[in-house]
């Protein structure tokens, strides 16, 4: 048979199926032309628009077919052949994939059949939560001849993994996690084989130790013996599975969007449930401290720390805000009611994105009367320790505060003192600059970046005391000893700056009025406020704690926003 003859022109060719490899009909590379037809036939090729023409020669030239050069067809037999070689993987490799499918839907098919009934023989189960390791009621069997206690637990599906017959459910309530082990017919099911993450089940089985060498919460493992994911309980899977919709490498922006699910996160959770704790324990101390609750409204008509910051809305025909501090309505109350304290929410319209600045945060607010400035330092310094005390008191929170801030320590007592004067020297001292980048000067606000390294070098608890007049809120009682400041104090912690604001409360009527016309503020709508200093005033002050600035600190966290349930900022008021 005479041997076949291809061409390929590397300018008009096509690879295609359509072409057939004549003259009329060619080919674009010889790698192609190789590829269909084997490297033993004949190849001539040309470049009929962009090949070069021999000198003297005419533009047609161009057209004359030339035998490809060996070396090119040597390159193009083996090019040939690795594509020949991967098509083949590629096939396999779906054929292995359809097998496995036809496979899987055999299993799960089976998997089907398989319908879990509760032994009633057993012993009755009792329910517990997945932290309760109460020994009067539950005993951990070894798998032998002591047996443990059988129990009834509802979780979600926090992990899972497969080893051979058996699977490693780790559930979680909220309360705690517990390592679950199905086997058998247990994870055979068809529920079992698609076991998706945060599924929700109901789990019935018998508690025994891990074994020696093995790790799992409590150092206990629930041998089931029945399960049952009731309706609605199965969680997404494929594409939607939670841990494709938020990840560590989530950005940020995102998982504030999903907090939702977020807050399924073993970090997430647990700020949130050591915030519980700490809200928990600033009610136990003030409870101590013989101090009242109270709780001021929140939709105001007058202002408290400068218009700047005001959440302005329509009330009913007038104008009123969103409340920046209870600080006034909780001094109105130290007559009838002694020392008071709320926790509230408080409203900053702040625009600025910084990590310490939220629209919407909890404000821990305290007023103490017939009270000295230093009395109030002391006081602040031991609800502040007492707290973290009582706090830390519970092994469990501990446990959560100690696994997201390893380095957490007690501060250390008495709290460093330092006037705002002394602040001043200390940063023109370590050349850190104000906010127009000259050296600090008396009357100056402490920016925030200055005000965080000064107290991240100090690396201890400090109360900046006795500002200038000028830059603090009206209300502020001015020092006997020096009145171009204030009776006033921040609390600046390492890591977050400040985190308390507070300071003694003019008493005198007169000397508050005129604070007034200083500040240009009208002091009629204040006249629940003023009368204060009319029917028996006294010497009393008190502070404002950011709860989610406090956490910030204690859980070494980078933000206050991830220090709340679903954070509000400027430019964020969802989900
Ligand atoms: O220093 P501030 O503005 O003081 C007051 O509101 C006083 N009237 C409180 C009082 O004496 N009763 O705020 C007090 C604390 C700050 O130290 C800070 O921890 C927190 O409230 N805070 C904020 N936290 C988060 N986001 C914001 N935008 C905050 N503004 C203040």
């Amino acid at each position: 048979m005479a041997e076949q003859t291809y061409y390929i022109d590397e300018d008009t060719g096509e690879d295609s199926s359509l072409q057939n490899g004549t003259d009329d009909l060619p080919y674009k590379s010889l790698a192609y032309a190789v590829y269909v037809h084997g490297g033993s036939a004949k190849f001539l090729t040309r470049k009929s628009l962009t090949g070069e023409i021999p000198e003297g020669a005419e533009a047609s030239a161009r057209l004359e077919w030339k035998p490809a050069p060996k070396s090119a067809l040597k390159k193009a037999v083996n090019m040939a052949a690795a594509r020949k070689k991967k098509e083949e993987k590629e096939q396999q490799q779906l054929e292995m994939r359809l097998k496995a499918d036809a496979d899987r839907k055999k299993v799960l098919d089976e998997a089907k059949k398989i319908v879990l009934t509760e032994d009633k023989s057993l012993p009755t189960p009792i329910r517990i939560k997945l932290d309760d390791t109460d020994p009067e009621k539950i005993q951990l069997g070894d798998g032998a001849e002591k047996k443990g206690t059988r129990v009834r637990v509802f979780g979600r599906v926090h992990r899972e993994r497969r080893q051979k017959e058996v699977m490693f459910v780790t559930l979680r309530d909220g309360y705690g996690f517990m390592q679950v082990i199905l086997q058998g017919d247990l994870a055979k099911t068809y529920d079992a084989l698609t076991l998706t993450r945060e599924t929700s089940m109901e789990i019935l089985g018998e508690l025994r130790e891990v074994p020696a060498g093995a790790h799992a919460p409590n150092n206990r493992e629930l041998h089931a013996d029945y399960y049952v994911i009731h309706a609605g309980g199965k969680a997404a899977g494929g594409d939607d599975a939670i841990t494709n919709r938020v990840s560590k490498d989530t950005e940020h922006a995102t998982l504030l969007d999903l907090r939702h699910l977020t807050l399924r996160g073993e970090n997430a959770s647990k700020v949130m449930i050591v915030r519980d704790a700490v809200e928990f324990a600033f009610n136990t101390v003030y409870k101590e401290l013989r101090m009242r609750k109270v709780s001021p409204p929140a939709l105001v008509q007058t202002q408290v720390e400068g218009g700047a910051t005001l959440f302005k809305f329509q009330y009913y025909t007038e104008e009123a805000y969103l409340t920046q501090s209870s600080q006034l309505y909780l001094e109105t109350c130290l007559p009838s009611m002694g020392d008071v304290y709320c926790i509230e929410k408080s409203f900053r319209a702040e625009k600025s994105l910084t990590r310490r600045h939220l629209s919407e945060y909890s404000h821990i607010e305290a007023e103490l009367d017939f009270i000295t400035f230093d009395d109030l330092l002391n006081h602040l310094e031991h609800v502040m320790c007492r707290v973290l005390e009582v706090t830390m008191s519970d092994p469990t929170i501990k446990q959560y505060i100690l696994d997201l801030n390893p380095e957490f320590q007690m501060p250390e007592r008495p709290f460093k003192r330092m006037k705002y004067s002394e602040a001043i020297d200390w940063l023109v001292e370590h050349n850190i600059p104000n906010e127009e980048g000259h050296p600090h000067k008396f009357g100056d606000d402490i920016a925030e970046a200055a005000e965080r390294r000064m107290t991240d070098i100090i690396n201890r608890p400090i109360f900046l005391t006795h500002f200038p007049t000028e830059i603090k809120a009206f209300y502020m009682q001015r020092d006997p000893q020096d009145p171009r400041v204030t009776e006033s104090v921040d609390c600046l912690m390492p890591g977050v700056g400040e985190i308390v604001g507070g300071s003694m409360r003019m008493y005198d009527y007169e000397e508050l009025m005129a604070a007034f016309a200083r500040e240009g503020i009208d002091p009629k709508p204040y006249y629940w406020y003023t009368d204060q200093r009319k029917y028996g005033s006294s010497p009393h002050g008190g502070y404002g704690l950011g709860l989610e600035r406090f956490l910030a600190w204690l859980c070494k966290q980078h933000t206050v926003r991830d220090c709340c349930l679903y954070p509000r900022y400027f430019g964020r008021c969802k989900p």
